[in-house]
C-alpha cells in the first residue's frame, strides 16, 4: 500500500500507466497462479508511478535482474539483463542511490563498484544458495592446501569472498577466463557444477588445468536432469533447449545451448525453431514472452525463491526509508579488495566485436 504523503495521481495518469502496464505484460505467462491482465495492471499502476516519481526526485536508479517480476523490470527498472550487465552499469552509474531488484550479491557487487552510492536491496533474505555455500575463511583454507592456484570466483559469492578471491568470472565470460589465465592449478568457487562446466568446455578447447572446486550448487538449476530434455525432444520435435551453466555436466551436454542469461536471451531471439525448453528460472520466459511473444516456450522452468522475494511494494519502500537492514554497507578494506578481483574480471573479458 501506498503511504500517507504519496503523491496522488489524476485518473487520466493512472488510466495512462495501466494501459502502459498492460501493453507491456500481455503475453507473460510464465509463473503457476500469476496473470498481468487489465485489472492486475490497475492495481499495479498507482506504485510504478510513485516508484518511478521518487527515483526522479533521489536521483535513483533500479537494476533489475532478468530473474524478477516482470511487473518491476518492466514498470519501474532502469536496466535490465544478467550479472556482469549489471555490474558494469553499477559501475557507469552517477546515480545517488541504486535499487538493486535481484539477490544480496548483486546488490554487493553494485556497492563495490560503485562505492559513493547509497545502495539499497528490496529484500535482505534475497540470498542464493551459491553464495551462502562458502565463507571468506573457507577460500582461505583452500588456499592454504592449494598454495600455488589462482582463486577464480564466481560472481555469485559473498563481497569477503571476493575479497579473497583473485578474479571475478560471470556465467558469460568464467570459460575464456578461466582458459586464459596463466597458471595451471585453479580454486574455484563456489559452484561444483560450473566448475564441471568449465572442466569440460577446457577439455573440449584442449587447454590442460587442474580445477579444485568447492561444493555449492544452484538450487533452482540443479533440479534439472537428462530424462526431462528426453521426453520434451520426443514430445515437441525441432525443439530447442537452452541452458544456464549451473546446471549439471550432463544437461549442459544435452542442451542445444549453454550460456549467461543474457546469451541464452539472445539465443532464443536470433534462433528460428517451434518450440524452447528453458532450463533456468522462470523469469527469464517472462522476459522473453514481452520481448519475443512470437515464440512458444514449453514450461519447465523454475522459480528462484530468493529473486521472487523481490516486490514492487518493497521498492517503494527502500526508495521511501529504507530500514538499516536493507542498506548496504562493506568494510572498506575488504570492498577495495573485492573491488580488485571484479577488476580484473573487466580487464581479462574478451571485448564483442
Ligand atoms: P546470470 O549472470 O547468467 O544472469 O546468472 C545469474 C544467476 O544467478 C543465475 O542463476
Ligand atoms: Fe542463486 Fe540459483 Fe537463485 Fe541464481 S537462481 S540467485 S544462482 S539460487
Amino acid at each position: 500500500m501506498i503511504a500517507p504523503g504519496a503523491a496522488v495521481f489524476t485518473p487520466v495518469e493512472l488510466e495512462t500507466e495501466t494501459d502502459r502496464l498492460f501493453r507491456a505484460l500481455l503475453h507473460v505467462d510464465c509463473e503457476p497462479g500469476r496473470i498481468w491482465n487489465y485489472e492486475a495492471c490497475q492495481r499495479i499502476a498507482p506504485l510504478t508511478l510513485e516508484i518511478n516519481r521518487l527515483k526522479r526526485e533521489q536521483n535513483a536508479v533500479i537494476l533489475t535482474h532478468s530473474y524478477v517480476e516482470p511487473e518491476i523490470i518492466y514498470g519501474v527498472g532502469d536496466f535490465k539483463g544478467d550479472s556482469y550487465f549489471l555490474s558494469l552499469k553499477a559501475r557507469e552509474s552517477n546515480a545517488k542511490k541504486i535499487v538493486f531488484a535481484g539477490v544480496v550479491f548483486m546488490a554487493e557487487t553494485a556497492k563495490i563498484l560503485s562505492p559513493q552510492a547509497i545502495v539499497v536491496v528490496p529484500d535482505r533474505g534475497s540470498g542464493c544458495s551459491l553464495a551462502d555455500s562458502i565463507t571468506g575463511d573457507g577460500v582461505r583454507k583452500l588456499k592454504a592446501l592449494y598454495s600455488d592456484a589462482a582463486v577464480v570466483c564466481y560472481i555469485n559469492s559473498t563481497a569477503e569472498v571476493k575479497a579473497e578471491s583473485d578474479v571475478c568470472v560471470t556465467s558469460g565470460n568464467v570459460y575464456d577466463i578461466v582458459a586464459n589465465l596463466p597458471g595451471r592449478r585453479i580454486i574455484f568457487v563456489p559452484d561444483r557444477l560450473m566448475a564441471d562446466n568449465v572442466r569440460a568446455e577446457l577439455k573440449r578447447r584442449g587447454v590442460d588445468k587442474e580445477i579444485i572446486s568447492s561444493d555449492g550448487t544452484c538450487i533452482v538449476h540443479d533440479q534439472f536432469d537428462v530424462a526431462a530434455i528426453t521426453d520434451a525432444r520426443a514430445r515437441f520435435p525441432g525443439l530447442k533447449v537452452v541452458a544456464h551453466p549451473e546446471c549439471t555436466a550432463e544437461v549442459a551436454a544435452a542442451a542445444d545451448y549453454v550460456g549467461s542469461t543474457g546469451g541464452m536471451m539472445k539465443y532464443v531471439k536470433t534462433t528460428a525453431a517451434p518450440y524452447f525448453l528453458m532450463l533456468t528460472e522462470c523469469g527469464l520466459v517472462g522476459r522473453l514472452q514481452v520481448e519475443d511473444p512470437e515464440k512458444h516456450f514449453i514450461g519447465g522452468c523454475r522459480l528462484c525463491p530468493y529473486m521472487k522475494l523481490n516486490s514492487l511494494e518493497k521498492v517503494l519502500e527502500v526508495l521511501r526509508a529504507p530500514r538499516p537492514d536493507q542498506i548496504v554497507t562493506l568494510d572498506e578494506g575488504m570492498r577495495v579488495r573485492a573491488a580488485r578481483c571484479i577488476d580484473r574480471m573487466f580487464e581479462l573479458t574478451p571485448k564483442s566485436p
